[in-house]
Protein backbone atom coordinates (compact mmCIF):
# COMPACT_ATOMS: atom_id res chain seq x y z
CA UNK A 1 0.00 0.00 0.00
CA UNK A 2 1.59 3.64 -1.02
CA UNK A 3 1.06 6.48 1.78
CA UNK A 4 -0.47 8.98 -0.35
CA UNK A 5 -0.24 11.51 2.58
CA UNK A 6 1.81 11.82 5.03
CA UNK A 7 -0.08 14.04 7.87
CA UNK A 8 2.20 17.22 9.12
CA UNK A 9 4.52 16.73 5.96
CA UNK A 10 2.45 17.87 2.93
CA UNK A 11 5.41 19.70 1.44
CA UNK A 12 8.59 19.54 2.85
CA UNK A 13 11.81 19.35 0.52
CA UNK A 14 10.20 17.50 -2.11
CA UNK A 15 13.78 14.99 -2.42
CA UNK A 16 13.08 14.20 1.59
CA UNK A 17 9.68 13.34 1.07
CA UNK A 18 10.03 11.14 -1.63
CA UNK A 19 12.67 9.06 0.43
CA UNK A 20 10.34 8.87 3.44
CA UNK A 21 7.36 7.87 0.85
CA UNK A 22 9.55 4.94 -0.41
CA UNK A 23 10.71 4.02 3.20
CA UNK A 24 7.21 4.42 4.74
CA UNK A 25 6.17 1.67 2.04
CA UNK A 26 8.47 -0.66 3.25
CA UNK A 27 7.84 -0.56 6.84
CA UNK A 28 4.30 -1.17 5.39
CA UNK A 29 5.12 -4.42 3.65
CA UNK A 30 7.44 -5.22 7.03
CA UNK A 31 4.40 -4.19 8.85
CA UNK A 32 2.21 -6.54 6.88
CA UNK A 33 4.24 -9.45 6.89
CA UNK A 34 5.30 -9.10 10.74
CA UNK A 35 1.29 -9.45 11.90
CA UNK A 36 1.23 -13.01 9.80
CA UNK A 37 0.25 -15.64 12.23
CA UNK A 38 -0.29 -19.45 12.36
CA UNK A 39 -4.12 -19.20 13.49
CA UNK A 40 -6.64 -17.73 11.27
CA UNK A 41 -8.18 -15.65 13.86
CA UNK A 42 -4.88 -14.40 15.15
CA UNK A 43 -3.65 -13.36 11.52
CA UNK A 44 -7.13 -11.95 10.95
CA UNK A 45 -6.80 -10.37 14.50
CA UNK A 46 -3.42 -8.48 14.48
CA UNK A 47 -3.85 -7.27 11.01
CA UNK A 48 -7.13 -6.02 11.81
CA UNK A 49 -6.01 -2.45 13.28
CA UNK A 50 -3.11 -1.51 11.10
CA UNK A 51 -5.32 -2.07 8.02
CA UNK A 52 -8.25 0.23 9.54
CA UNK A 53 -6.16 3.43 9.36
CA UNK A 54 -3.32 4.73 11.55
CA UNK A 55 -0.60 7.91 10.84
CA UNK A 56 1.88 5.81 11.26
CA UNK A 57 3.64 8.93 13.16
CA UNK A 58 5.49 6.98 15.02
CA UNK A 59 7.82 5.47 11.99
CA UNK A 60 7.87 8.69 10.26
CA UNK A 61 10.27 10.31 13.24
CA UNK A 62 12.14 6.70 13.63
CA UNK A 63 13.00 7.28 9.44
CA UNK A 64 13.32 11.18 9.62
CA UNK A 65 15.76 10.89 12.71
CA UNK A 66 17.59 8.23 10.83
CA UNK A 67 18.87 11.66 8.72
CA UNK A 68 20.86 12.89 11.10
CA UNK A 69 23.20 9.53 11.25
CA UNK A 70 23.33 7.42 7.72
CA UNK A 71 19.80 7.57 6.50
CA UNK A 72 20.30 4.61 4.44
CA UNK A 73 21.09 2.06 7.73
CA UNK A 74 18.56 -0.60 6.67
CA UNK A 75 17.85 -1.11 10.49
CA UNK A 76 15.72 1.63 10.01
CA UNK A 77 12.73 -0.24 8.63
CA UNK A 78 13.11 -2.71 11.21
CA UNK A 79 13.45 -0.33 13.94
CA UNK A 80 10.13 2.16 12.48
CA UNK A 81 8.42 -1.93 12.08
CA UNK A 82 9.00 -2.37 16.21
CA UNK A 83 8.00 0.92 17.17
CA UNK A 84 4.82 0.84 15.09
CA UNK A 85 3.39 -2.78 16.68
CA UNK A 86 4.46 -1.85 19.83
CA UNK A 87 2.31 1.25 19.54
CA UNK A 88 -0.16 -1.14 17.89
CA UNK A 89 -0.01 -3.28 21.10
CA UNK A 90 -0.89 -0.42 23.09
CA UNK A 91 -4.12 0.58 21.25
CA UNK A 92 -5.82 -3.13 21.65
CA UNK A 93 -5.19 -2.91 25.40
CA UNK A 94 -5.78 1.07 25.11
CA UNK A 95 -9.25 0.08 24.15
CA UNK A 96 -9.87 -2.27 26.68
CA UNK A 97 -8.68 0.07 29.16
CA UNK A 98 -11.06 2.56 27.63
CA UNK A 99 -14.24 0.60 26.96
CA UNK A 100 -13.80 1.70 23.83
CA UNK A 101 -16.08 0.85 20.93
CA UNK A 102 -14.35 2.36 17.71
CA UNK A 103 -11.17 3.12 16.61
CA UNK A 104 -10.42 4.81 13.11
CA UNK A 105 -14.67 4.43 12.15
CA UNK A 106 -14.56 0.45 12.59
CA UNK A 107 -15.29 -1.52 15.74
CA UNK A 108 -12.52 -1.95 18.45
CA UNK A 109 -10.67 -4.92 18.88
CA UNK A 110 -12.46 -5.45 22.38
CA UNK A 111 -15.77 -4.11 20.70
CA UNK A 112 -15.60 -6.59 17.65
CA UNK A 113 -14.58 -10.03 19.37
CA UNK A 114 -13.87 -9.64 23.33
CA UNK A 115 -11.36 -7.82 25.82
CA UNK A 116 -9.41 -11.65 26.04
CA UNK A 117 -8.89 -11.27 22.19
CA UNK A 118 -7.78 -7.60 22.23
CA UNK A 119 -5.40 -8.40 25.05
CA UNK A 120 -3.84 -11.41 23.67
CA UNK A 121 -3.38 -10.31 20.18
CA UNK A 122 -1.91 -6.97 21.56
CA UNK A 123 0.34 -9.26 23.49
CA UNK A 124 1.16 -10.89 20.12
CA UNK A 125 2.14 -7.91 18.55
CA UNK A 126 4.62 -6.80 21.98
CA UNK A 127 6.26 -10.65 21.06
CA UNK A 128 6.51 -9.29 17.18
CA UNK A 129 8.40 -6.62 18.25
CA UNK A 130 10.58 -7.69 20.60
CA UNK A 131 11.71 -10.66 18.07
CA UNK A 132 12.51 -7.86 15.50
CA UNK A 133 14.56 -6.17 17.77
CA UNK A 134 16.59 -8.74 19.10
CA UNK A 135 18.10 -8.11 15.67
CA UNK A 136 18.98 -4.64 16.14
CA UNK A 137 21.16 -5.35 19.09
CA UNK A 138 20.69 -5.63 23.23
CA UNK A 139 20.85 -1.76 23.47
CA UNK A 140 17.77 -1.38 21.21
CA UNK A 141 16.14 -4.15 22.84
CA UNK A 142 16.84 -2.77 26.00
CA UNK A 143 15.38 1.23 25.18
CA UNK A 144 12.50 -0.77 24.20
CA UNK A 145 11.79 -2.60 27.05
CA UNK A 146 12.06 0.06 29.39
CA UNK A 147 9.87 2.17 27.08
CA UNK A 148 6.90 -0.24 27.29
CA UNK A 149 7.36 -0.65 30.89
CA UNK A 150 7.33 3.12 31.05
CA UNK A 151 4.41 3.51 28.92
CA UNK A 152 2.45 0.54 31.53
CA UNK A 153 3.32 2.81 34.10
CA UNK A 154 1.38 5.68 32.38
CA UNK A 155 -1.31 3.82 31.84
CA UNK A 156 -1.41 1.99 35.37
CA UNK A 157 -1.32 5.99 36.79
CA UNK A 158 -4.23 7.21 34.23
CA UNK A 159 -6.29 4.18 35.80
CA UNK A 160 -5.75 5.26 39.45
CA UNK A 161 -6.61 8.62 38.59
CA UNK A 162 -8.87 8.25 36.97
CA UNK A 163 -12.61 9.99 37.86
CA UNK A 164 -10.78 11.83 40.46
CA UNK A 165 -11.41 15.70 40.44
CA UNK A 166 -8.29 16.43 42.61
CA UNK A 167 -5.59 16.03 40.67
CA UNK A 168 -2.96 18.53 39.73
CA UNK A 169 -2.10 19.65 36.06
CA UNK A 170 1.34 18.22 36.60
CA UNK A 171 0.36 14.76 37.58
CA UNK A 172 -1.58 14.88 34.77
CA UNK A 173 1.38 16.17 32.57
CA UNK A 174 3.11 13.27 34.55
CA UNK A 175 0.82 10.50 33.21
CA UNK A 176 1.02 11.94 29.78
CA UNK A 177 4.88 12.04 29.44
CA UNK A 178 4.56 8.19 30.45
CA UNK A 179 1.71 7.04 28.39
CA UNK A 180 2.78 9.16 25.37
CA UNK A 181 6.10 10.61 25.69
CA UNK A 182 8.31 8.00 26.31
CA UNK A 183 7.39 6.30 23.29
CA UNK A 184 7.70 8.97 20.40
CA UNK A 185 10.61 10.18 22.16
CA UNK A 186 12.65 6.65 22.30
CA UNK A 187 11.09 6.72 18.17
CA UNK A 188 13.19 9.68 18.08
CA UNK A 189 16.40 8.55 19.33
CA UNK A 190 15.87 4.93 18.28
CA UNK A 191 16.47 6.69 14.70
CA UNK A 192 19.54 8.59 16.05
CA UNK A 193 21.08 5.28 17.26
CA UNK A 194 20.28 2.96 14.50
CA UNK A 195 21.99 5.69 11.84
CA UNK A 196 25.23 6.09 13.83
CA UNK A 197 24.01 9.68 14.53
CA UNK A 198 26.22 11.62 16.65
CA UNK A 199 25.95 11.13 20.71
CA UNK A 200 24.85 14.48 21.26
CA UNK A 201 22.42 14.36 18.25
CA UNK A 202 20.80 11.38 20.68
CA UNK A 203 20.04 13.03 23.37
CA UNK A 204 18.60 16.17 21.60
CA UNK A 205 16.27 14.03 19.20
CA UNK A 206 14.73 11.97 22.05
CA UNK A 207 13.90 15.46 24.19
CA UNK A 208 12.46 16.77 21.07
CA UNK A 209 10.46 13.75 20.91
CA UNK A 210 9.58 14.08 24.79
CA UNK A 211 7.99 17.78 23.53
CA UNK A 212 6.47 16.56 20.87
CA UNK A 213 4.83 13.33 22.59
CA UNK A 214 3.17 15.99 24.92
CA UNK A 215 2.18 18.32 22.42
CA UNK A 216 0.47 15.52 20.61
CA UNK A 217 -1.44 14.04 23.66
CA UNK A 218 -2.61 17.71 24.69
CA UNK A 219 -3.73 18.14 20.90
CA UNK A 220 -5.49 14.82 21.12
CA UNK A 221 -7.04 15.82 24.51
CA UNK A 222 -8.24 19.19 22.94
CA UNK A 223 -9.81 17.43 19.80
CA UNK A 224 -11.50 14.95 21.93
CA UNK A 225 -13.89 18.02 23.24
CA UNK A 226 -13.58 19.76 20.13
CA UNK A 227 -13.72 17.75 16.89
CA UNK A 228 -16.70 15.83 15.48
CA UNK A 229 -17.37 12.09 15.08
CA UNK A 230 -16.07 12.54 11.73
CA UNK A 231 -12.71 13.50 12.35
CA UNK A 232 -12.06 11.52 15.27
CA UNK A 233 -12.76 7.97 13.85
CA UNK A 234 -15.44 7.92 17.62
CA UNK A 235 -17.57 9.70 19.60
CA UNK A 236 -16.32 13.06 21.02
CA UNK A 237 -16.20 13.31 25.20
CA UNK A 238 -15.11 9.70 25.32
CA UNK A 239 -12.10 11.12 27.45
CA UNK A 240 -14.73 12.78 30.01
CA UNK A 241 -17.39 9.94 29.94
CA UNK A 242 -14.11 7.38 31.36
CA UNK A 243 -13.40 9.40 34.15
CA UNK A 244 -10.10 10.83 31.92
CA UNK A 245 -9.56 14.06 33.31
CA UNK A 246 -7.68 16.01 30.66
CA UNK A 247 -5.90 18.99 30.47
CA UNK A 248 -9.19 21.56 29.81
CA UNK A 249 -11.17 19.61 32.43
CA UNK A 250 -8.82 19.86 35.45
CA UNK A 251 -8.64 24.12 34.38
CA UNK A 252 -12.43 24.09 34.12
CA UNK A 253 -12.50 22.57 37.70
CA UNK A 254 -10.86 25.83 38.80
CA UNK A 255 -12.45 28.01 36.83
CA UNK A 256 -15.63 30.13 37.58
CA UNK A 257 -18.07 27.06 37.29
CA UNK A 258 -15.50 24.36 38.94
CA UNK A 259 -18.25 24.37 42.03
CA UNK A 260 -20.86 23.29 39.10
CA UNK A 261 -18.54 20.95 37.51
CA UNK A 262 -17.33 19.05 40.62
CA UNK A 263 -20.96 18.66 41.32
CA UNK A 264 -21.60 17.32 37.76
CA UNK A 265 -18.59 14.41 38.15
CA UNK A 266 -19.32 13.89 42.18
CA UNK A 267 -21.45 10.36 41.15
CA UNK A 268 -18.59 9.26 38.49
CA UNK A 269 -18.00 9.60 35.12
CA UNK A 270 -20.57 11.09 33.55
CA UNK A 271 -22.89 10.23 30.97
CA UNK A 272 -26.33 11.28 29.05
CA UNK A 273 -27.12 14.98 30.59
CA UNK A 274 -24.66 15.03 32.81
CA UNK A 275 -22.19 14.21 29.88
CA UNK A 276 -23.56 17.35 27.97
CA UNK A 277 -23.83 19.42 30.92
CA UNK A 278 -19.82 18.93 31.75
CA UNK A 279 -18.72 19.45 28.57
CA UNK A 280 -21.09 22.67 28.35
CA UNK A 281 -18.85 23.72 30.94
CA UNK A 282 -15.10 22.74 29.87
CA UNK A 283 -15.98 23.73 26.31
CA UNK A 284 -15.57 27.39 28.00
CA UNK A 285 -13.22 29.34 25.81
CA UNK A 286 -11.36 30.02 28.49
CA UNK A 287 -10.04 26.03 29.17
CA UNK A 288 -9.31 25.51 25.73
CA UNK A 289 -6.97 28.19 25.75
CA UNK A 290 -4.91 27.07 28.27
CA UNK A 291 -4.65 23.17 26.90
CA UNK A 292 -3.92 24.79 23.46
CA UNK A 293 -1.06 27.52 25.58
CA UNK A 294 0.34 24.11 26.81
CA UNK A 295 0.41 22.58 23.57
CA UNK A 296 2.29 26.16 22.00
CA UNK A 297 4.58 25.66 25.17
CA UNK A 298 5.99 21.97 23.94
CA UNK A 299 5.77 22.99 20.63
CA UNK A 300 8.09 25.85 20.88
CA UNK A 301 10.88 24.03 23.31
CA UNK A 302 10.85 21.24 20.27
CA UNK A 303 11.35 24.00 18.09
CA UNK A 304 13.84 25.03 20.17
CA UNK A 305 15.59 21.37 20.47
CA UNK A 306 15.26 20.86 16.60
CA UNK A 307 17.57 24.13 16.12
CA UNK A 308 20.29 21.94 18.29
CA UNK A 309 20.55 19.57 15.33
CA UNK A 310 22.38 20.04 11.89
CA UNK A 311 20.42 22.47 9.67
CA UNK A 312 18.60 20.83 6.35
CA UNK A 313 15.59 19.16 5.19
CA UNK A 314 15.43 16.61 8.13
CA UNK A 315 15.57 19.12 11.04
CA UNK A 316 12.88 21.03 8.65
CA UNK A 317 10.58 18.41 8.60
CA UNK A 318 10.97 17.82 12.24
CA UNK A 319 9.87 21.35 12.60
CA UNK A 320 7.19 21.56 10.79
CA UNK A 321 5.73 17.98 12.45
CA UNK A 322 5.88 20.44 15.42
CA UNK A 323 3.91 23.45 13.93
CA UNK A 324 1.56 20.47 12.26
CA UNK A 325 0.11 19.79 16.26
CA UNK A 326 -0.04 22.90 17.36
CA UNK A 327 -2.33 23.49 13.94
CA UNK A 328 -4.12 20.16 14.24
CA UNK A 329 -5.98 21.66 17.51
CA UNK A 330 -6.39 25.31 16.62
CA UNK A 331 -3.35 26.53 18.86
CA UNK A 332 -1.84 28.01 15.88
CA UNK A 333 -2.55 29.25 12.58
CA UNK A 334 -1.58 27.70 9.45
CA UNK A 335 1.83 29.60 9.16
CA UNK A 336 1.64 31.01 12.30
CA UNK A 337 4.24 32.22 14.01
CA UNK A 338 6.93 29.79 13.13
CA UNK A 339 8.20 32.47 10.64
CA UNK A 340 8.40 35.28 13.01
CA UNK A 341 10.22 32.51 15.50
CA UNK A 342 12.20 31.81 12.84
CA UNK A 343 13.33 35.55 11.84
CA UNK A 344 13.72 36.37 15.72
CA UNK A 345 16.03 33.82 16.31
CA UNK A 346 18.02 34.53 13.24
CA UNK A 347 18.53 31.19 11.81
CA UNK A 348 20.17 30.74 8.40
CA UNK A 349 18.09 29.84 5.66
CA UNK A 350 17.30 26.23 5.23
CA UNK A 351 19.64 24.12 2.86
CA UNK A 352 17.37 23.98 -0.80
CA UNK A 353 16.34 20.69 -2.36
CA UNK A 354 18.94 17.68 -3.68
CA UNK A 355 21.13 15.56 -1.56
CA UNK A 356 19.18 15.01 1.37
CA UNK A 357 20.37 11.85 1.11
CA UNK A 358 23.30 12.45 1.80
CA UNK A 359 22.89 15.20 5.11
CA UNK A 360 25.43 12.75 7.18
CA UNK A 361 28.44 14.26 5.48
CA UNK A 362 27.48 16.91 6.76
CA UNK A 363 26.34 16.48 9.62
CA UNK A 364 27.93 13.71 11.30
CA UNK A 365 30.32 14.48 14.13
CA UNK A 366 29.79 18.44 13.60
CA UNK A 367 28.97 20.09 16.30
CA UNK A 368 25.29 21.46 16.91
CA UNK A 369 25.04 24.60 14.79
CA UNK A 370 24.12 26.29 18.27
CA UNK A 371 23.19 25.46 21.82
CA UNK A 372 19.81 26.96 22.70
C1 LIG B 1 -3.22 7.27 19.41
O1 LIG B 1 -2.06 7.50 18.69
C2 LIG B 1 -2.89 7.16 20.84
C3 LIG B 1 -2.37 8.41 21.42
C4 LIG B 1 -1.17 8.50 21.89
C5 LIG B 1 -3.25 9.58 21.50
P1 LIG B 1 -2.11 7.92 17.17
O2 LIG B 1 -3.01 9.08 17.01
O3 LIG B 1 -0.71 8.07 16.66
O4 LIG B 1 -2.79 6.66 16.51
P2 LIG B 1 -2.67 6.11 15.03
O5 LIG B 1 -1.31 5.51 14.90
O6 LIG B 1 -2.85 7.24 14.08
O7 LIG B 1 -3.72 5.06 14.96
C1 LIG C 1 -3.20 6.99 24.41
O1 LIG C 1 -4.25 6.85 25.21
C2 LIG C 1 -1.96 6.36 25.01
C3 LIG C 1 -1.71 4.97 24.70
C4 LIG C 1 -2.40 4.27 23.84
C5 LIG C 1 -0.65 4.35 25.44
P1 LIG C 1 -5.66 7.52 24.88
O2 LIG C 1 -6.69 6.68 25.52
O3 LIG C 1 -5.60 8.95 25.26
O4 LIG C 1 -5.72 7.42 23.30
P2 LIG C 1 -6.95 7.33 22.32
O5 LIG C 1 -7.61 8.67 22.39
O6 LIG C 1 -7.78 6.20 22.78
O7 LIG C 1 -6.33 7.08 20.96
MG1 LIG D 1 -8.15 5.46 24.61
MG1 LIG E 1 -6.53 5.55 27.27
Amino acid sequence: MSRRTIPGLESPDPVLEREIRELLDEVEAALEKAVRADSDMLAETAQYLLAAGGKRFRPMLVLLSGYFGDPSDPRLVPGSVSIELVHQATLYHDDVIDEADARHAVQSANARWSNTVAILTGDYLFAKASEISTDLGTDICALLARTIATLCDGQIREVEAAGRVEQSEDDYLDIIRRKTGALIATSCRLGGMLSDAPAEALDVLEQYGEALGLAFQLSDDIMDLTASHETLGKEPGQDLREGVYTLPVLHALGGPRGAELREVLEDGPPSGERLDRALEIVRAPGHLARARSAVIFEVDRAHALVERLPAGPARTALGQLAEFLATRCGARGPGGSRSERGRASGSPPERGPGGSRSERGRTSGSPPERES
